[in-house]
Parts: C-alpha cells; structure tokens; sequence
C-alpha cells in the first residue's frame, strides 16, 4: 500500500455482527475541522490495481455520514455495513485497529438540521447505517449533550428500521436519550426478526410509524406538515417509498429553489 495515500489511522473498531462495524478514524491533522451533524467525511484506500509512477496515487473512497459530534474533536466515528461484492468495504473490513486509511479532511454535505427551521417537530427516519448521522445531531443538540440546544427541535422522533435487532446499532443510547430528555422519542422497528426470538417492539418497516396515525399514537407526534419536518436516510428504496406516503399529507422535498418539509440522504 502507498504511504503517501495514508493520512488517517484506524484509531478503533467495535463489530456488532460479522456485516456491522463502528469504526473511529483519526486523520493526522488535528484537530478536526468543525462540522455540522448530519455531515458525512469520504473514507478510502489507495485503489489495488496501483497507479502508474509518477502519477497521483489514486484512492477508492467513499462517504460515510459522521456519528459523532463535532464537539468530539480527535476522530470521526463511522457506522459501516459490509456490502458483499462492494468495491471498498470489503476491504475496509480488514482492517483492524492501528491500521492506515485514507480521510478527506473535509466534511461535506447538506443533511442537517440548518434545513429545518428552529422549533419544530422532526421525524428522523433512517434504515440500517442511516440512524448514524441522527446520532451525531442527538449527540449534538439534544439535552444533556455537547452543545445542548433545547429550542432546536420541539419533538424529534428517531425511526429506525432494520432486518433483525442484532443490527440496531446505537439502540442502547438512543433509548437512553429518550429516558433522558422528553422531547426525544426514540422507534425502532425490525422487519425479519424471527417470531420466536424475544423481541417484544415493532415489527415491519419504517412505514408502519408513519401510516395514519400511527406517529402520533407511538411518540405523541402527529405527522402534521404544518409543524413537522421528515429527514429520511439509507436505502433508496426506503426514500422513494416514504416519500410517496407522505407527498398526499402535504410533506413536499425541499429544493434549492422551494422550501419543502422532507429532506433525504440516498446512501446508494
Ligand atoms: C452521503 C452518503 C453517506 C453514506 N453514509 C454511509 C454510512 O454512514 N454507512 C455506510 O455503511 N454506508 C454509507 N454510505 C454508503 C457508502 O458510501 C458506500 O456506498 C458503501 O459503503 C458501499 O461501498 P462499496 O465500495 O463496498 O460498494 P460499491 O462497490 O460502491 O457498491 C456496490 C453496490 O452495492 C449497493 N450498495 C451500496 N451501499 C450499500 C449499502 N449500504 N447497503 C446495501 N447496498 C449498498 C449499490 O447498489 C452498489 O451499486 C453513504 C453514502 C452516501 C452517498
Ligand atoms: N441485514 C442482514 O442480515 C444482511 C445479511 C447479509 C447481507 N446483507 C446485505 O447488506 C446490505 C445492507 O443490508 P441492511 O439490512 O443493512 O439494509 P437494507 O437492505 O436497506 O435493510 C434495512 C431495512 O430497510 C428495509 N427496507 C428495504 N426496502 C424498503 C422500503 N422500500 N421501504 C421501507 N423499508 C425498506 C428493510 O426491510 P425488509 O427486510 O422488508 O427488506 C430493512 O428493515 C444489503 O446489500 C444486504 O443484501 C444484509
């Protein structure tokens, strides 16, 4: 592998099952840039097929939302799932904690809570990795939290939808804040759970918290446009989905150009 392609370290790697992995990453240069929660930072290796001499090495990179907070200022945690035939992850799965990588030092993007006004209530909706960019926001604003920020949202309800439960990650912190601070609400939901495995919560997918009244009757949040802003984050499908459900409630995509209640983050 080429050094000069390397500018971060693998500071730290917790797996969750043998597909779901947080992982920390420290760049070299610190500390980290300020961010905004909701941000994603691209991670990549130096590409195997190598690169001509005296050519820029070129790297496979990829974008994962940021988990932590910015408050946190010595690594960037990252909520990776293995994609089986992926071009980088089953790569990124090798490596273990001291190993090198390569990190934009840069954040990007615009899923963030700037695109909600003050004050109103959120529902954040996210399948498999999508919860990570709603836990650096709750680790950010939410009471008790880095910079907590009690006017930022009146309710915020977490939506979490996954396969089996084994893969909500962050499913004892989210539950926690939401013993912790009222105004949060945190729904996770599991579609192929076995019957018989002990699991007691919600089954299905995310649509299920969000048809009819459902919203209101789970969190004590109706799903009033006027008042509501969605965020939906992870599989497209998901998006197109969800997105189709709530347009006849009156939730419209917010554009450059036009103000909307619904912003999403496609992972793929
Ligand atoms: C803004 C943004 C933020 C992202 N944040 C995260 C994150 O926090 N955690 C995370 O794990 N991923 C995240 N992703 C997805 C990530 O960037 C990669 O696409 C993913 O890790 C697969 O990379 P790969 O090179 O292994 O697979 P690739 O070779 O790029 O993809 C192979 C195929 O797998 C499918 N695919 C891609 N990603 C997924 C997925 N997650 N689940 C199922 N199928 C998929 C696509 O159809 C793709 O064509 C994010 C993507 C975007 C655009
Ligand atoms: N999770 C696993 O056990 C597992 C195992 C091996 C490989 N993989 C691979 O890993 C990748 C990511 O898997 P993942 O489980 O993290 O993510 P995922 O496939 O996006 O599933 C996460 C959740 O999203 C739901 N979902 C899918 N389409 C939806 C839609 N249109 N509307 C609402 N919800 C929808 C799924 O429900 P449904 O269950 O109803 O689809 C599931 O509850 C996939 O490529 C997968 O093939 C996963």
């Amino acid at each position: 592998m080429d050094e000069q392609a390397l500018n971060a370290t693998i500071l730290e790697r917790t797996d969750l099952d043998e597909r779901l992995a947080i992982v920390r990453v420290r760049p070299d240069e610190l500390p980290l840039p300020e961010f905004l929660p909701g941000q994603f930072v691209q991670l990549g290796l130096p590409d195997e097929e190598g690169t001509a001499p005296g050519r820029a090495v070129r790297v496979d990179k990829r974008a994962y939302s940021i988990a932590s907070s910015p408050a946190e200022r010595d690594a960037f945690e990252l909520f990776v799932a293995l994609v089986d035939g992926g071009r980088l992850t089953p790569r990124v799965w090798k490596l273990a904690a001291g190993d090198r990588c390569w990190a934009d030092p840069q954040p990007l993007g615009r899923f963030t809570l700037d695109l909600a006004p003050r004050g109103k209530d959120l529902v954040l909706v996210a399948t498999g990795t999508g919860i990570a960019p709603y836990v650096s926001m709750l680790r950010t604003y939410a009471r008790g939290s880095a910079r907590a920020d009690p006017g930022r949202w009146n309710r915020c309800v977490v939506v979490h939808g996954v396969r089996r439960a084994g893969d909500l990650g962050y499913a004892d912190e989210l539950a926690e804040r939401t013993r912790a601070d009222p105004s949060v609400c945190y729904l996770p939901i599991v579609s192929r759970e076995p019957e018989a495995s002990g699991w007691s919560g919600l089954r299905g997918r995310v649509q299920a918290v969000l048809e009819g009244e459902r919203c209101s009757e789970l969190a004590g949040t109706p799903l009033d446009p006027e008042r509501c802003h969605v965020f939906l984050c992870g599989n497209p499908d998901m998006i197109r989905s969800v997105r189709e459900l709530l347009a006849p409630r009156g939730f419209t995509v917010a554009t450059a150009r036009r103000p909307g209640n619904l912003h999403f983050e496609r992972y793929w």
